[in-house]
C-alpha cells in the first residue's frame, strides 16, 4: 500500500465515522416520541387511562356535595412535551362513611356531544347547557338528549391519614350508549 492509499483509506474511515457520529444521534432524536408514545405509565407518555390523576384530599369533600376539580396533566404530541395543562375536569361525589367505593367521580364530559357538565340550578343533579341534557346526583339522564348516564371513572384512594382522592381519567366515545374509551 503505497502512503497516497494510506491517507486515502484514512480519510474515508474518519468521514464514515464522522457521518455515524451525527447520523445515530439525529435517528434517535426521530423516533424518540414514537417511542415514547407506545410506553406507558408516566402521565403524558402513555394513554390517559396510563396515569392516575391526584386530585385533592378526602377531607377536602363534604358528604353528597359535588365539587368539581381541573385534571391537569403534561401533554405531548409527536414533537413538543408541553407542561401542565388543564385536560377536562371532573365532579367528585364523597359517600357517607361505610358505603363503597367512598368517593364516586364523574367526567364532567357529556356524553351527548362533549361540552362541559355543570352543577344543576339549585344543585339538585347536574346539567348540560349546550343542548340541556340533564342528569340526578347520581348521573341519570333525566331526560332523553344524554345516550347514557354521565361516565364514572376509577377511583383509588391512599392510605394516608387523610388520604388522596385518585381518579383514573380517561375520555369516552360521544354519542354511544355505552361507555367507548378513546385509543
Ligand atoms: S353536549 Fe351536553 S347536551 Fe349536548
Amino acid at each position: 500500500m503505497t502512503r497516497r492509499d494510506f491517507h486515502r483509506l484514512g480519510s474515508l474511515a474518519l468521514g464514515g465515522l464522522i457521518k455515524l457520529a451525527v447520523a445515530v444521534p439525529a435517528v434517535a432524536f426521530l423516533l424518540s416520541p414514537l417511542r415514547k408514545r407506545g410506553g406507558g405509565g408516566s402521565e403524558g407518555a402513555g394513554t390517559e387511562a396510563d396515569s392516575l390523576a391526584n386530585i385533592a384530599s378526602l377531607s377536602q369533600l363534604k358528604v353528597g356535595e359535588p365539587r368539581s376539580f381541573p385534571i391537569v396533566r403534561d401533554q405531548v404530541d409527536a414533537w413538543v412535551r408541553y407542561p401542565r395543562e388543564p385536560v377536562g375536569s371532573v365532579w367528585l361525589v364523597r359517600q357517607p362513611d361505610g358505603v363503597e367505593p367512598p368517593v364516586i367521580a364523574y367526567s364532567a364530559e357529556c356524553p351527548h356531544l362533549g361540552c362541559a357538565i355543570n352543577l344543576a340550578p339549585g344543585g339538585a343533579g347536574f346539567h348540560c347547557p349546550c343542548h340541556n341534557s340533564s342528569f340526578d346526583r347520581e348521573g341519570k339522564p333525566l331526560n332523553k338528549i344524554p345516550p347514557r348516564p354521565m361516565d364514572t371513572l376509577d377511583v383509588e384512594l391512599t392510605k394516608d391519614d387523610d388520604p388522596r382522592v385518585l381518579v383514573r381519567f380517561e375520555r369516552f366515545q360521544a354519542l354511544a350508549e355505552e361507555k367507548i374509551p378513546l385509543a
